[in-house]
């Protein structure tokens, strides 16, 4: 049986998961791959459970969840002390071969996860903010650049979940950039929220009207500016431009939101007061779009010209006949034009959220770490 350690970072949804899913396919995985999974640290934002040697013993992770579930700190559990430095919980439990999952949503991690990939220790992330974080930082995680170790450096760094969350998005961008396939555009929608709320504009109601009830399903955040404002949107147009091998920065990204800035200061009660202020102005694209025989959709482009690339996010009038122009619903969809896919594009759709899909495609990505060197 091959055991393969692994320290995690954060138990929110995702971490939770994950951790679940690894437990409940123990039998399989061991069946069918000869592997088990040995936890060795488990971390929340202020404390961490460790035990570098054997690995916790699956009683000590079940209570490590049961407390998570309740929104209390590890520092109760029995193991349970604090921590403040990523870096030191990854020098004390980490052994060769170990697997550093993020499924943290902090930028703080980036200190640790560079230390754990300088012990050529292994790291999936489902964290975008490292990824997202300067160009410097990118390079550094993902070695882009080095052509000399590249190869080497793929096999130890994963990040499928950051962009359509369970969607095989980055292995697909990967394996052209790889074949020496050039992509000339992307043309995507990666926020499931704001396809509810296209789809809503498109069936000819109003935009407060559907914010509002995205909000009171629990679609947005419970600041539904976070969503609306575009920004993890631009995030992923970011990792995917990164992902081809373009060098910019989050400034670089045209970012349009869906309410102006003076609604920026309001409180989360008057910003939904004052949605109705924005309903005239969306009839209005919408009705401008369709006279032009196209649709109103949240997207994220890039666009690659002569070298040079021009990356976007915002809503957008496109053709009703493309992918992205017949999707409905909350589904996430990408659609890579290349060299060998033009002028029909290559196309993924489905659910692009969800803990569970997630935590899914970081296990993915877990498993087959287990079997690179
Ligand atoms: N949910 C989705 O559909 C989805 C899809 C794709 C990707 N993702 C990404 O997956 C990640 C996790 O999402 P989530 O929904 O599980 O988030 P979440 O519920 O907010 O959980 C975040 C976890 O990270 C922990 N954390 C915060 N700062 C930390 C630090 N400095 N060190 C260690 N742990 C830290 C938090 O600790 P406490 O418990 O102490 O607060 C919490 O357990 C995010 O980056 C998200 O963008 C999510």
């Amino acid at each position: 049986m091959m055991e393969l350690p692994v320290i995690l970072f954060g138990l929110g949804g995702v971490g939770r998961s994950l951790v679940r899913q690894i437990l409940d396919n123990r039998l399989f995985h061991a069946e069918t791959y000869g592997l088990r999974v040995r936890f060795v640290a488990l971390c929340d934002s202020r404390s961490a459970i460790i035990e570098p040697t054997d690995g916790l013993t699956d009683e000590e992770i079940e209570a490590a969840l049961a407390l998570k579930k309740e929104g209390k700190s590890l520092a109760h559990h029995e193991l349970g002390g604090s921590q403040d430095d990523l870096s030191a919980i990854v020098d004390i439990a980490g052994i060769p071969g170990t697997v550093v999952v993020d499924c943290s949503a902090t930028e703080q991690t980036v200190p640790a996860l560079l230390f754990a990939l300088s012990r050529d220790y292994k790291v999936v992330l489902a964290n975008k903010k490292p990824l997202t974080n300067q160009q410097e930082v990118y390079d550094r995680l993902t070695r882009a650049g080095d052509t000399r170790d590249a190869p080497r450096d793929l096999a130890r760094l994963r990040w499928e979940t950051t962009v359509g969350a369970g969607l095989p998005v980055i292995a697909t961008l990967t394996r052209l950039v790889a074949s020496g396939d050039t992509i000339q555009r992307v043309a995507g929608t990666f926020s499931g929220t704001l396809g509810f709320l296209m789809t809503g504009l498109e069936a000819g109601r109003l935009f407060s009207e559907v914010v509002r009830e995205a909000h009171q399903l629990g679609y947005t955040e419970p600041d539904p500016r976070d969503d609306l404002g575009g920004v993890d949107v631009a995030r992923k147009a970011l990792i995917l431009a990164r992902g081809m091998g373009h060098r910019l920065e989050m400034k670089d990204i045209e970012v349009k939101g869906l309410y102006p800035p003076l609604m920026e200061t309001l409180t989360v009660a008057e910003f939904m007061d004052a949605l109705p202020q924005l309903d005239e102005h969306y009839q209005d694209e919408v009705a401008r779009a369709a006279a032009e025989g196209k649709v109103l959709r949240y997207a994220a482009t890039i666009q690659v010209t002569d070298g040079r690339v021009a990356c976007s996010v915002g809503p957008t009038a496109v053709e009703k006949d493309t992918p992205l122009g017949r999707l409905s619903g909350t589904d996430n969809l990408i659609a890579l034009y290349s060299r060998w896919y033009s002028p029909n594009p290559l196309v993924i759709q489905g659910r692009g959220a969800g803990v569970d899909a997630t935590a899914a495609g970081v296990l993915s990505d877990v498993v087959e770490m287990a079997y690179t060197v």
